[in-house]
């Protein structure tokens, strides 16, 4: 299949095109490079040995996406492209929605005019809210976000499950991500956050290479085995295959799925400074400080219906998450360079 790939200079995005490719599927790149680095391109190129077709293009920039869309003809779109940064949403939630609901519902017109249908979209755990279930399944309810990043994850599910009610000729994927990490074997991509990072392995990564002091640990007074946060980190390469099984499963009257991509473990904070620190050797000093705002005490998946439905299962553990963490950071301390960005 021809798949377009929003957002595919990411971090998530850039590993399922390795992913797509190596399945043999036909792949083009959109992205704005607004939270990315051109240079992710032609690592894709020596990682798979192939061209990537690339267009440095807004997805709110429907002009551009039509002609895309004329040039590429894709059978299905995976659609990365958004903004991602929790604290940034909360200062920014118009930038955050328009970007985010206002760049789908472009994208979306540009597919349905060009009579492609099929959608894979990246949502999150994040739209549980306090989960009411532990391990979390689909059936779990959806709760309430407590940041407008979460919030346009939440409304987009809800677009798309409409517009396929409403045109039963879409094919609707929703993926509710849980925590990727890790990067791809080859250490030449993976997470490249800008500026402080928002999300624990970028952190630990930064502050084992030099680049930070001190991890900082939100609180260890929570209702867990250690008192720190526990979550469900997957690898981000078992995350981008859980799209190209997903892929496969899709075909005209498949109409609307929903998985949880996750490992179905949970991990304290503190389980996965030890684990980091016996993967790589290296020491992660920490402190700890306040709970962050928003924050839940556990959050992790029942991985069971990708399992049955998709055949899917994440196969790396936790050793094999720092590895590739800490070979990419390691390899790359400044990711690919801030002066790369945009
Ligand atoms: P990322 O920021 O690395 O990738 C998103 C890409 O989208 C970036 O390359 C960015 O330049 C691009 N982009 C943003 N707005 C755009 C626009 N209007 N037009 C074109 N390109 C645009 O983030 P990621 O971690 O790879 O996440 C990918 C998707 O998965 C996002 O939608 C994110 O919200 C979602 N997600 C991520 C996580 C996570 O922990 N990383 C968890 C759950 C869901
Ligand atoms: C966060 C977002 C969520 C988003 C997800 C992926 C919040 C409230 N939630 O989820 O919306 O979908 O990232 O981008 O921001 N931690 C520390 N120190 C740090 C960083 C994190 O102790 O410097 C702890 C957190 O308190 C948490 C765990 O590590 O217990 C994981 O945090 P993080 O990586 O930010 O992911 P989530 O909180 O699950």
């Amino acid at each position: 299949m021809k798949i377009l790939v929003t957002g595919g200079a990411g971090f998530i995005g850039s590993h399922t095109v390795v992913e797509l490719m190596a399945e043999g599927h036909e792949v083009a790149v959109v992205d704005s490079l607004v939270n990315s680095s051109a240079l992710v391109i032609p690592r894709l190129e020596a990682i798979t040995g192939k061209a990537v077709p690339f267009y440095k293009a807004d997805i709110r920039d429907k002009e551009s996406m039509e002609k895309i869309f004329e040039a590429e003809r894709p059978d299905a779109v995976i659609h990365f492209a958004g903004l991602k940064a929790v604290g940034e949403s909360v200062r920014l939630p118009l930038e955050y929605y328009e970007n985010n609901i206002g760049g789908t519902i472009k994208l979306l017109e540009v597919m349905r005019k060009a009579g492609c249908k099929n959608i894979i979209f990246s949502s999150s755990a994040t739209v549980y809210g306090d989960p009411a279930i532990i391990p979390i399944t689909e059936e779990c309810p959806k709760g309430t976000c407590t940041n407008p990043y979460g919030w346009t994850k939440s409304m987009l599910e809800q677009i798309l499950s409409d517009i396929q009610f409403a045109d039963p000729e879409w094919n609707v994927v929703l993926l509710r991500y849980f925590n990727p990490i890790g990067a791809h074997e080859s250490g030449t991509i993976g997470e490249n956050p800008s500026g402080i990072p928002n999300n624990l392995m970028p952190y630990i990564t930064q502050v084992a290479v030099g680049r930070r002091d001190v991890l900082h640990i939100f609180g260890n007074d929570y209702d867990t085995p250690d008192g720190t946060g526990v979550r469900d980190y997957i690898h981000v390469v078992d995350l981008a295959r859980g799209h190209v099984a997903a892929l496969k499963k899709m075909e005209p009257g498949s109409g609307l799925s929903i998985y949880n991509l996750g490992t179905g473990i949970g991990y304290s904070v503190l389980d996965i400074v030890h684990s980091f620190e016996e993967a790589t050797g290296v020491k992660v000093p920490y402190v700890i400080d306040e709970r962050r705002p928003g924050d839940v005490a556990v959050c992790y998946s029942s991985a069971d219906k990708a399992h049955r439905e998709l055949g899917w299962k994440a196969e790396y553990d936790i050793t094999r998450m720092c590895r590739d963490s800490w070979r990419w950071q390691s390899m790359n301390p400044n990711g690919y360079g801030d002066e790369d960005m945009g």
